[in-house]
């Protein structure tokens, strides 16, 4: 099939790159021009493993391109995927949609036969009916079908995640849609993927209650962790005991340091405020947002407890930054609150982070990038396992060990307390 991807960020590149990888021709188009030549030369701007690959094995086979002529790309395509940004709006919390109607006029001014216009976004539950809306006016009188198939790409693994999906989620009532959007995904869902249509706006719900479930698990077992660390109990056995109930299931119940990322906040928010426009008070997801915006306090206080109260002028080391292992991504990562607070308190701060030193944390004097794992944690006096990166789980110990007053503070749980004790090194885990 002939597809436009219009936007070129995580989800846009990603399903263009898989819809061109399982045989179909894929124009990706975008308003940045730097990135669409960067792109059409192979120089991906995400850090998504696998992909760089991809896209320089598909453009050398002619099934994906790259360009900035929008109007083009739709007119020659049939399958039209709008993949650009909702980002929140600060005030309202709510999905700014501006982009989403803007290509959504494009595409009206373009219609110049049936297409299928599909929004891979996330977007807000009615957006697939203002779409229907915007281009019922199209001064060809073509016939089109708006469709809801959103994506549930995780960073890092977001190729797999497209490839072997546990579902595809296809939301219109057009059997002539479906029927298409059906022989699209064929090489996906052949492998017994399930292939579930339903209303436009169930789709677009499902994508936002899906996330906000996920959000809700991870609260509940930080939430759990709080409560194992008062009571001397390890949350590792819970997550495990737990999770071996076929209805709770086992991911997603890794106690951390609180959820981050692009999607959990701002889809968590985003859909509280949708329900409040329906006169819907959604105070479970409520309570999950304020737990996880209060994960960094309780975080700072057991450093405080660790630490004895003494910050000032102690070195300490983030081993990552990112807001999880295997991205680049920094939005709203954990350490972003708990730095500036630490800082406050007179403390020195190295990290080091696999996908190289962050722009965002810049902005702090006494934050300093080390390129590896051995100078950033040399003269520590504590160590923070902020991300679950591999590389984390072989920590030289008997080098640490050397500095008596090391201790380390692992935010993910990779290693084991008995493990560290016997290797005599202080060590305190999240819920345990
Ligand atoms: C998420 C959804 O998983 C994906 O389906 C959606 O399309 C986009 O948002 P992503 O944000 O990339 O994907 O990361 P994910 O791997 O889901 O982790 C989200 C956050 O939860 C991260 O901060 C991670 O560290 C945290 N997490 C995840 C935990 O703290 N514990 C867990 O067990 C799992």
């Amino acid at each position: 099939m002939k597809i436009c991807v219009i936007g070129t960020g995580y989800v846009g590149l990603v399903s263009g790159t898989c819809f061109a990888d399982i045989g179909n021709e894929v124009i990706c188009v975008d308003v940045d021009n730097k990135k669409i030549n960067n792109l059409s030369s192979g120089i991906i701007p995400i850090y998504e493993p696998g992909l760089e690959e991809m896209v320089k094995r598909n453009l050398k086979q002619g099934r994906l391109k790259f360009s900035t002529n929008v109007s083009n790309a739709i007119k020659k395509s049939n399958l039209i995927f709008i993949c650009v940004g909702t980002p929140i709006i600060k005030k309202t919390n709510a999905a700014n949609l501006k982009y989403v109607f803007q290509v959504a006029k494009k595409i009206k001014s373009n219609l110049i036969n049936y297409k299928i216009i599909v929004t891979k976004s996330t977007v807000p539950v009615t957006t697939g009916d203002k779409i229907e809306n915007i281009l019922k006016k199209n001064k060809f009188k073509s016939k089109f079908d708006v469709v809801s198939n959103p994506e549930f790409l995780r960073e890092g693994e977001a190729i797999r995640d497209f490839v072997v999906p546990d579902r595809v989620v296809v939301g219109t009532t057009s059997k002539k849609a479906i029927k298409i959007m059906k022989s699209l995904y064929l090489p996906i869902i052949k492998k017994s993927t399930r292939f579930f249509s339903t209303s436009r706006r169930g789709a677009e719900l499902i994508k936002y209650a899906s996330n906000a479930f996920l959000a809700t698990k991870i609260s509940f077992i930080n939430e759990m962790a709080n409560l194992c660390e008062e009571c001397n109990i390890n949350i590792e056995d819970i997550s495990v005991g737990m999770g071996l109930d076929q209805r709770i299931g086992e991911r997603f119940l890794r106690a951390g340091p609180g959820y981050g990322g692009s999607c959990f906040p701002k889809d968590t928010r985003a859909i509280v405020t949708l329900a409040k426009k329906f006169r819907t008070n959604l105070s479970i997801v409520n309570s999950v947002i304020k737990s996880n915006e209060n994960r960094s306090k309780i975080l700072f206080n057991r450093i405080l407890k660790i630490l004895k109260n003494k910050i000032k002028n102690k070195q300490i080391t983030f081993l990552g930054a990112t807001f999880k292992a295997n991205t680049d991504d920094m939005r709203e990562s954990p350490c972003l609150s708990l730095m500036p607070a630490l800082l406050l308190r007179g403390a020195k701060i190295n990290y080091y982070e696999p996908t190289g030193a962050k722009k965002e944390l810049h902005k702090f004097k006494k934050v300093n990038y080390s390129k590896n794992i051995v100078n950033a944690t040399k003269k520590a006096d504590l160590i923070i396992i902020h991300t679950e990166w591999n590389e984390f789980k072989h920590l030289n110990l008997k080098k640490l060990i050397k500095n008596k007053n090391v201790i380390i503070y692992d935010m993910r749980n990779i290693y084991s307390p008995e493990k560290m004790k016997k290797n005599g090194i202080k060590y305190y885990g999240i819920g345990k």
